[in-house]
C-alpha cells in the first residue's frame, strides 16, 4: 500500500513548463507521490528542479515514451493513478527541419501512454485520470480580429501543430472508445523562468545581453498570445483536479502582442537593467527570412475555464516581463550551462554516478 493519495506520472517534467508543473506539484500536494518521467533530450534539463531533487514525494525516471516496454516497465513499478503529459517536441523551426521526429515523439508517443492507461487501468477507471496538455496551434491561424474557443474546428499548418492536433484527437478517441476519463487544455505562448533559449523570448534577452544581433522574422508583425509560465501550471492543478471528463479548456492571458513590439519592449527592459542608453539594444534587431508557413496570428478566449472552473492569470504582462528578464540575469550558470551544453551531464553527475 502506498503512503501517498495518488502516484502521479508527470511527462516531460525536466521541460520549460514541465519543470513548473512538477515543481508546483511536488510543493503543493506533499500526499501525492509526483514521478517526473523524461527522456532528457536536448530541452529536457533536471537544473530546473535542483529545487525538488531529494524531497520525498518527488522522484525522476529517465524514460522514452516513444519505448513502448519500458513505459510498460515503469507503469508497473508505480501503478499510476494519473498522468499529465507534457513530453513532446515543442519547437516549430526543429519540425521544418525534422518532422519525423515530432510524429514519433507526440503522436507515436502519446498513443503509447494512452495504450498503457488502458491496460493497466484495464477498464476499472475509479479515481484515473490521463491529462493531455496541448497548444492553441492546432487551431491554426487567425486574420487581424477573433478568438480561438474550444468550438474552433482544428487546422494546424506546421509539422509541429499537426502532431499536437493527431496526439489531441488520440486522447478523444481514447475517451470516446474505451471510455478513459482524459481531460485536455489548449494553451498559447508561455514565458518565464527556465525557458530554453530557442524560443523568441529567451533567445532575445541572451541575444541582448550578448550584444548579439536579434533574428526577427519577416517583417516582425505576427501575433502571439502571452501567458506567464506559472499561471500556465496553476491552469494545469485547476483543470487536473476540476475539470469535466472529456473536455478540453483553452488556457491563454488575453494577452497578444505583434513579435516586433514585444522585442521592442524587451530591449527597452534590458536596456534599463544593463545600465545602457534607451534605445542602444534595439540596434541589434535584424529581419531575418520568415518561418516557413508562419501563423500570422494566435489569440485564445479563455472564458470558458475562467467561468467554469475561476481559473485567472494573476500577472500582468510587463510585470511577468520584468521577473523573467531578472530571472535570466541573475541564473547566469543556468544560462551557462544551456549553452555550453553542461546541462546535459547533470544527469549522470547527479544521477548514474552516485
Ligand atoms: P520543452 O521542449 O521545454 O520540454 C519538453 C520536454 O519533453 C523535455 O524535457 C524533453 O526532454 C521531453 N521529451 C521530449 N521527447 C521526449 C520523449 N520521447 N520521451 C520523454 N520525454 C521527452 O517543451 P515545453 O515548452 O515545456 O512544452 C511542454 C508541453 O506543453 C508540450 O506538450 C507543448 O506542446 C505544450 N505547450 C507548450 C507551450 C509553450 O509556449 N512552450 C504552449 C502550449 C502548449
Ligand atoms: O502557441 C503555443 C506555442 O508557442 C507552443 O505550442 C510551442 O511549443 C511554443 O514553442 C510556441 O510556439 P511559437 O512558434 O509561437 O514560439 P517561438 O518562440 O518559436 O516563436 C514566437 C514568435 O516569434 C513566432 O511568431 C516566431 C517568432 N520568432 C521566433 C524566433 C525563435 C522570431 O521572429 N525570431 C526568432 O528567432
Amino acid at each position: 500500500m502506498s503512503k501517498f493519495d495518488k502516484t502521479i506520472l508527470v511527462t516531460g517534467g525536466a521541460g520549460f513548463i514541465g519543470s513548473h508543473v512538477v515543481r508546483l506539484f511536488v510543493n503543493k500536494y506533499a500526499n501525492y507521490k509526483i514521478v517526473n518521467g523524461d527522456a532528457l533530450t536536448y530541452a529536457g534539463n533536471l537544473e530546473n528542479l535542483k529545487d525538488v531533487q531529494g524531497k520525498p514525494n518527488y522522484a525522476f525516471a529517465k524514460i522514452d515514451i516513444t519505448d513502448e516496454a519500458g513505459v510498460e516497465e515503469l507503469f508497473n513499478q508505480y501503478h499510476f493513478d494519473a498522468v499529465i503529459h507534457l513530453a513532446a517536441e515543442s519547437h516549430v523551426d526543429r519540425s521544418i527541419l525534422d518532422p519525423l521526429a515530432f510524429v514519433k515523439t507526440n503522436v507515436l508517443g502519446t498513443a503509447i501512454l494512452l495504450n498503457a492507461c488502458r491496460k493497466h487501468w484495464n477498464g476499472n477507471y475509479d479515481g484515473k485520470l490521463f491529462y493531455h496538455v496541448s497548444t492553441d496551434e492546432v487551431y491554426g491561424s487567425l486574420g487581424e480580429t477573433g478568438f480561438f474557443t474550444e468550438e474552433t474546428p482544428y487546422d494546424p499548418h506546421s509539422p509541429y501543430s499537426a502532431s499536437k492536433a493527431a496526439s489531441d484527437h488520440f486522447v478523444m478517441a481514447y475517451h470516446d472508445t474505451y471510455g478513459m476519463p482524459v481531460v485536455m487544455s489548449n494553451c498559447s505562448n508561455n514565458y518565464g523562468s527556465h525557458h530554453f533559449p530557442e524560443k523568441l523570448i529567451p533567445l532575445m534577452i541572451n541575444n541582448i545581453k550578448n550584444n548579439k544581433p536579434l533574428p526577427v522574422y519577416g517583417k516582425g508583425e505576427n501575433v502571439r498570445d502571452w501567458l506567464f509560465v506559472e499561471d500556465h501550471a496553476r491552469a494545469i492543478d485547476t483543470i487536473f483536479h476540476n475539470g469535466k471528463l472529456g473536455a478540453s479548456y483553452n488556457v491563454g492571458g488575453f494577452n497578444e502582442w505583434k513579435n516586433i513590439d514585444l522585442v521592442h519592449l524587451l530591449c527597452s527592459i534590458m536596456d534599463k537593467k544593463l545600465g545602457r542608453a534607451e534605445g542602444d539594444s534595439a540596434k541589434l534587431i535584424t529581419y531575418v527570412k520568415d518561418r516557413a508557413g508562419h501563423d500570422l496570428r494566435y489569440a485564445i478566449d479563455a472564458t470558458k475555464l475562467n467561468k467554469e472552473l475561476g481559473w485567472s492569470p494573476s500577472l500582468q504582462f510587463e510585470e511577468g516581463l520584468e521577473k523573467t528578464v531578472e530571472w535570466y540575469l541573475s541564473n547566469e550558470e543556468w544560462i551557462n550551462h544551456v549553452t555550453s551544453g553542461d546541462y546535459q551531464k547533470y544527469y549522470d553527475v547527479q544521477y548514474e554516478k552516485r
